[in-house]
């Protein structure tokens, strides 16, 4: 029997402290030893979002207990493991460097490779976790920075179809709750609100809902959301105003995912489609459904990430850690962090929208 990869995946770009302990079988398929995540909602809850300064002097005060309790819990030594991969970008400067110093000097102190990770190439293969996952696949990522459609074609390959043009959807529904008057990060109070109230009693805008491709906008929203909810008078308005919002999301995710589709369909010679969500939002389970529901209209494989491995987490900082230590893609110890670093560094342009992000 070969010995198997060991991989430490390390995440602190935003306000998850998160260290991860993988490796695979026999078959190739991964197996999570041990998954920790510890979140601040409770330290930015009052300040109404992440407070960066706030952020990092917390992952310092945890990182080492963190990963202490993933080598722990994970069943194996702490020199078994192989290679220590970090996230080293998006995110907040302040908080990358926290996971990114210390995956660097625990690979010297144990003299193993390191690896950097982009967070949304953690996303972006977070499903292999619990899937076979082929290439290519037509990703949507919906998170709390992020909203777009990619093509997957490899490792490290992607092709941006589409990208939110202000505000991402996590965002939204985030600033959708604020002024519903949920503290930070009200999205998935949304959802549960939503269950409660009629989707058709506000008439939300759907912007650039049939123009501009497959790129995104959802700051139109929160400007109508902002007159509603000068005169909310009793809390069924707060659950009709939720519902009409959640409805307008999946309006806007369906019309738009179809175009996606296409898209996808003519930049590649394609044996399945595959249609992947990954991110926060792919937590919601009225946007899963309905976009199964068109995947199964379009003859789409779609597959999704487990609900509590869409969110931020260090699996799947492992996952990729994993994919690159097989090919040996490794750091040097001098990676810097990087607050801004696209998936698909080579195509910024992008069609439609007319605007460089
Ligand atoms: O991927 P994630 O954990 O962090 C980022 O990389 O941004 O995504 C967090 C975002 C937050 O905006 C949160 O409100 C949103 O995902 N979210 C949801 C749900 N669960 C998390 N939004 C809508 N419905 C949900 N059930
Ligand atoms: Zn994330």
């Amino acid at each position: 029997m070969s010995k198997k990869p060991i991989i430490l995946g390390i995440e602190s770009s935003c306000d998850e402290t998160a260290a991860s302990i993988i490796t695979e079988n026999e078959q190739g398929i991964p197996i999570v030893l041990s998954n920790i995540i510890s979140s601040q909602d409770e330290i930015h809850k009052k300040f109404g979002g992440v407070v960066p300064e706030l952020a990092a002097r917390s992952h310092i005060e945890k990182i080492d207990w963190i990963v202490k309790k993933a080598i722990n819990d994970s069943g194996i030594k702490i020199n078994e493991i192989n290679a220590v991969a970090s996230t080293a970008g998006p995110g907040l400067v302040v908080c990358l460097s926290v996971g990114l110093s210390f995956g660097k000097s625990f690979a010297a102190a144990m003299n193993i490779p390191f690896i950097s990770v982009n967070h949304l190439e953690g996303h972006a293969l977070s499903p292999k976790l619990n899937s076979k996952l082929d290439y290519p696949y037509l990703l949507l990522l919906i998170s709390g920075g992020h909203s777009q459609y990619l093509s997957v074609r490899g490792l490290g390959s992607y092709r941006r179809l589409g990208t939110t043009i202000d505000d991402a959807l996590g965002e939204a529904f985030d600033k959708t709750a604020k002024l519903l008057g949920i503290k930070f990060p009200g999205g998935p109070q949304i959802e549960i609100l939503a269950e409660k109230g009629d989707p058709k009693k506000f008439k939300l805008p759907k912007p650039i809902f049939n123009k501009g491709g497959c790129n995104l906008s959802f700051a139109g929203l929160k400007t109508a959301i902002l007159k509603i909810s000068k005169n909310i008078k009793n809390q069924q308005d707060r659950y009709d105003i939720a519902a009409s919002f959640q409805k307008t999301i999946e309006d806007i995710l369906e019309k738009k995912t179809q175009v996606a589709f296409n898209e996808f369909e003519s930049v590649n010679r394609l044996k399945n489609k595959i249609f992947v969500v990954a991110g926060g939002v792919a937590a919601n389970k009225r946007i899963r459904s309905m976009l199964i529901k068109i995947c199964n209209e379009n003859n789409y494989k779609h597959i999704f990430p487990p609900i509590n491995l869409c969110g931020d987490n260090a699996a799947m900082i492992a996952m990729v850690g994993l994919e690159k230590f097989k090919i040996k893609k490794f750091n040097n110890l001098d990676y810097p962090a990087k607050p801004r670093w696209p998936l698909d560094e080579n195509a910024l342009f992008l069609k439609g929208a007319g605007v460089i992000l």
